[in-house]
């Protein structure tokens, strides 16, 4: 059953409306005035509410103001004069879904009630979905549906559109710059500039010009006056990306800038005032460092009024599928390729991987999958050496319906006659065997996973073979994260 509430202090009003709706099946509620009117809604919960525009004490406009400030958005419709027309359309700028005019039919009420309800229902499912959206995995670019990336964007939704200094936290690769676009990008600078610096990128006695600007002829190569990076960033935001690179004579300078909003330019004496978000980054553990010395601790809690930290990848598994499946829809289009496959056993080996380089590794493996291979499903030879695991090798094997040796064997052992006198076969069949495998780690340089591949066996099995055969293992690969 719907609920309504009627307010106005019109009795006949009230009465002429109650009737009408209940004999339509709403359960209805009555109210004298506003204050009556605004106390019922704050407590209940109703479908849909009339309100008459002039009472005495709080008429209709001061009540739907109050509404909208406590975020109520019950709809509601205006009762008015006729002569209160532009009243009625201030009405609906607070919020109301519609005006009716005295004297008003009942039946042309009932529309606009049941108008009101679908838009409303309407209104409260797109709201849903889109929450159901972003808990399914995208927040503004951001790909993951794991409790701890919802922290991370309940945390942005909180702090991005305030004039907080925030300092993100990670390890390379989790999304640190993202995020700190995304704040910007949902603040109410985002039509000003978003200014990066990358403080470990640029040599100390250049920084302090890049931050800050120089005046003409402030050191050697100074021919002109140059604004510094906070004075581009005015009105904006400026990202200080790897905070804890830097040096302790610009960290002085920075807390000014952060206490005061205010700096000198290189070789300037004139003070320069700006108005500029600061938002900082660092892989670094920053607190250690102001144990060690090697960062000011005061800096230190300027700049982490608003902590987020972003975790690594492998804390996170279940935003792996959803990664994959981003970057691999979005490469596929880029290179103009059908859609590439990724097999339940090449997703364990992702899931069982460790990610050092976190989405930025993830990010680039897809790329270089979506590249190189031809057939359409990833297979364990499109992964670089560090996924081929003995666990990954075994399970992709297993898995594949063409494993097993390639080529049937042509030897000169092929064509041998079994001798008059007949011959001891496993002996013969041993010695080939190890020929064999000598033979392909040669060829492979001793790397035992290309010796197998070239044996048509797992790396495992061929370690196995080695081992019963007595051959001395080649000296280890090194194996590099690229
Ligand atoms: N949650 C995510 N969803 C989608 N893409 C992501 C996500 N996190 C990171 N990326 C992508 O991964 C790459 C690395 O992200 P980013 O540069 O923000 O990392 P970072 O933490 O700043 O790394 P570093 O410390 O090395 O500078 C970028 O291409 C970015 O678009
Ligand atoms: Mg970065």
């Amino acid at each position: 059953m719907q609920r309504m509430l009627v307010i106005d202090d019109d009795a006949i009003v009230r009465d002429v409306i109650e009737t009408f709706f209940v004999d339509k099946g709403f359960d209805v509620t009555v109210a004298e005035d506003g204050e009556k009117g605004l106390q019922l809604l704050t407590q209940n919960t109703y479908d849909v509410f009339f309100v008459d525009l002039v009472m005495p004490g709080m008429g209709g406009l001061e009540l739907l103001g109050r509404l909208a400030e406590l975020n109520i958005t019950t709809p509601s419709i205006v009762i008015t004069a006729f002569a209160e027309v532009r009243t009625a359309v201030e009405a609906m700028r607070l919020g109301s879904f519609d005006y009716v005019t005295k004297p008003f039919i009942l039946e042309e009420l009932l529309i606009t009630v049941n108008r009101a309800l679908n838009i409303s229902k309407l209104k409260q499912e797109n709201v849903m979905l889109k929450k159901q959206l972003r808990q399914k995995y995208n927040f503004h670019g951001l790909i993951g549906a794991s409790p701890r990336m919802q922290k991370v964007y309940d945390m942005i939704e909180k702090i991005a559109d305030t004039e907080s200094t925030v300092l993100i936290t990670g390890e390379s690769g989790t999304g640190k710059e993202v995020v700190a676009k995304t704040v910007h990008f949902n603040s109410s600078r985002s039509q000003n500039p978003f200014i990066p610096l990358n403080c470990a990128a640029i040599p100390k006695d250049l920084l302090e010009s890049e931050l800050f600007g120089h005046e003409k002829g402030a050191f050697t190569g100074a021919v002109n006056t140059r604004i510094g990076r906070f004075e581009l960033a005015n009105g904006g935001t400026i990202f200080l990306d790897e905070i804890g690179e830097l040096h302790p004579s610009l960290q002085v300078k920075l807390l000014r800038v952060l206490q005061e909003r205010e700096f000198e330019r290189v070789g300037g004496t004139k003070t320069v005032k700006v108005d500029v978000r600061i938002l900082a980054a660092t892989n670094k553990d920053l607190e250690k460092a102001t144990q060690d010395g090697t960062f000011r601790e005061d800096l230190f809690y300027r700049l982490n009024v608003i902590p987020v930290h972003l975790p690594p990848l492998r804390k996170r598994k279940e935003d792996i599928p959803l990664l994959i499946d981003h970057f691999m829809q979005a490469f596929c289009k880029k290179k103009k390729k059908e859609l590439i496959k990724v097999p339940p056993v090449i997703m364990d080996c992702f899931l069982s991987y460790r990610w050092p380089g976190n989405v930025r590794e993830l990010e680039n493996l897809t790329e270089r999958i979506v590249i190189l291979n031809d057939t359409g499903t990833v297979t364990i030879d499109d992964l670089p050496e560090r996924f081929h695991t003995d666990r990954c090798e075994q399970a992709a094997e297993e898995s594949s319906p063409a494993a097993g040796p390639r080529v049937v064997l042509q030897t000169a052992a092929a064509g041998t006659t079994l001798p008059p006198e007949g011959l001891d076969l496993n002996a013969v069949l041993n010695e080939l065997e190890k020929g064999l495998i000598l033979q392909a780690l040669e060829r492979s340089g001793g790397v035992k996973k290309k010796a197998a591949e070239l044996l048509g066996l797992n790396r495992t099995t061929l370690l196995e073979k080695l081992k019963k055969k007595g051959i001395e293992l080649p000296a280890p690969e090194k194996v590099t994260a690229s």
